[in-house]
This record gives C-alpha cells, sequence and structure tokens, in this order.
C-alpha cells in the first residue's frame, strides 16, 4: 500500500469558520503574537493569552470537518495516509482521520505548567486562571508557542521520508520548522498544493499547484488519486 503524506495548515479549516492567520481576515491582522502566543505573553499577561485561546476554542466547538477534511479520510481506502497538520483544531480527527500528528499543539488539550507530561483533555471552551493540574499547578493552553521547541518534529520529519506522494493544503509555508518537512520527501516523486494562493516552491517545481479553496481542490485530488 502506497503511503501518502500531507502537510495541513489553517486553510483547511477556513471553510469550517476556522481563522488563518496570514490573510486578510486572520488572527496576526488582529492580535500581536507576541501578546498572545509567546512564553513571554503568557508571563507577562496570562490572562489574555487565555482568552486568545478561549475565544478560539469556543468556536471550534461549534466548527464541523469541511469537503476538503472529510475527502482525506476517503483516500485511506486505497493508501496509507500520514496527516502532520500545524493546526490545533481537531477537525482531521473529527472528519475519521486514522493518522493525525499535530506539530503545534491541540487547542481541546491543556498541560501543566510544572510537569508538560500532564496534559489533560478539556470537554468544555473556557480555560480559567486557578484550573490546576494533578500537582497544584496552572494549567496553559497545549500550544506549541513561538520560541518554544516542536516535540513533534522529529517525528514528522521521520514520517515525511516514508512518503511515495506528498499533499500541502492551505498553508503559507511561511513557518518553520513545519515549512522544512517538504526537504525531507524523496526527489522527484508526485507532489500536489491545494490553496487559493499558492505558489510554486523553490526547490519543488514538479509539485502541481491546485490553485482552489480545500472544499474544492482536496476533493477533486482525492477522487484523481482513488481512481488512477
Ligand atoms: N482553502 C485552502 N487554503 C486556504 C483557504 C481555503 N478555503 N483559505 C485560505 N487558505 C490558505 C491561504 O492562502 C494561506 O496560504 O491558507 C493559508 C493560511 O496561511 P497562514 O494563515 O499563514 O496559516 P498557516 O500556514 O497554517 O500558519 C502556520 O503559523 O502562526 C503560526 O502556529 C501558527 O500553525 C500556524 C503557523
Amino acid at each position: 500500500m502506497k503511503t501518502i503524506v500531507v502537510l495541513t495548515g489553517a486553510g483547511i479549516s477556513a471553510e469550517s469558520g476556522c481563522n488563518t492567520f496570514r490573510d486578510n481576515n486572520g488572527l496576526w491582522r488582529k492580535h500581536r503574537v507576541e501578546e498572545v502566543a509567546s512564553p513571554y505573553a503568557w508571563q507577562q499577561s496570562p490572562q489574555m493569552v487565555m482568552d486568545f485561546y478561549n475565544e478560539r476554542r469556543k468556536k471550534l466547538f461549534d466548527a464541523k470537518p469541511n469537503a476538503g477534511h472529510t475527502a482525506l479520510v476517503k483516500l485511506e481506502s486505497k493508501y496509507q495516509v500520514e496527516i502532520i497538520t500545524q493546526n490545533v483544531d481537531d477537525l482531521h480527527e473529527r472528519a475519521g482521520s486514522s493518522n493525525v500528528y499535530h506539530l503545534h499543539g491541540e487547542l481541546k488539550k491543556a498541560r501543566s505548567t510544572v510537569d508538560p507530561s500532564l496534559i489533560y483533555e478539556l470537554d468544555e471552551w473556557e480555560l480559567k486562571m486557578g484550573d490546576l493540574c494533578e500537582k497544584g499547578s496552572q494549567l496553559r493552553p497545549h500550544i506549541v508557542w513561538f520560541g518554544e521547541p516542536v516535540p513533534m518534529f522529529e517525528k514528522a520529519v521521520e514520517i515525511a521520508k516514508t512518503a511515495d506522494i506528498f499533499i500541502v493544503i492551505g498553508t503559507s509555508m511561511a513557518v518553520y520548522p513545519a515549512a522544512s518537512l517538504i526537504n525531507y520527501v524523496s526527489r522527484g516523486l508526485p507532489m500536489y498544493y491545494v490553496d487559493p494562493n499558492a505558489n510554486p516552491i523553490p526547490g519543488n517545481e514538479n509539485m502541481q499547484i491546485i490553485k482552489e479553496k480545500a472544499g474544492v481542490g482536496v476533493p477533486r485530488l482525492i477522487n484523481l488519486l482513488l481512481n488512477n
């Protein structure tokens, strides 16, 4: 069975109502990263950080997977599908994808500030100051903030190396190390990039660009891959 490795970004969840970061109405147009998504922000104004993630988590509880997410599940009937996502939403899992790896953490989880191995599922949208782990320390969003290490990256590199086909969906490829994963994919194999603003990625001129929204471009690509 051939392996398809998929790298997704905020764009695949845009049609589910989740904001992207760098589009015109993106999150980084309304918030400063250093105020809501960094260890410094957490130290300076933890409530502002909590509010930023609570607001997104509240929307996520109402969001639904879209046709892009569900099309990737259909691929599993013919391929081994490994999804490496930069997204912190759980829409790939809720769509039914079997193998999902979150490079930047998970919005519906919280973790201890004294023991990072203590991770808790959040079954409601609000995480509050005063919510403590079993060791009595404040819980924080289980998110990789700017300036923090990306623990899942080594695993993602291993997975990228197993790809027979590589698909990029809905990401500006602006953030590292996530964007460097393409460099670990064997040369010359079929590559696709689904994004309305996709541009050729230097060194990967063989990549087929599909300038469509995920909800249109991904089902079309999946049908091609299932029927070829
Ligand atoms: N379908 C597909 N792609 C879309 C859609 C859509 N409906 N709408 C927007 N896009 C594309 C945009 O063209 C853009 O290329 O999604 C991409 C979103 O880019 P970013 O906002 O930069 O999001 P992303 O690439 O996921 O950011 C990476 O940066 O801020 C950090 O941790 C954060 O994981 C995030 C990382």
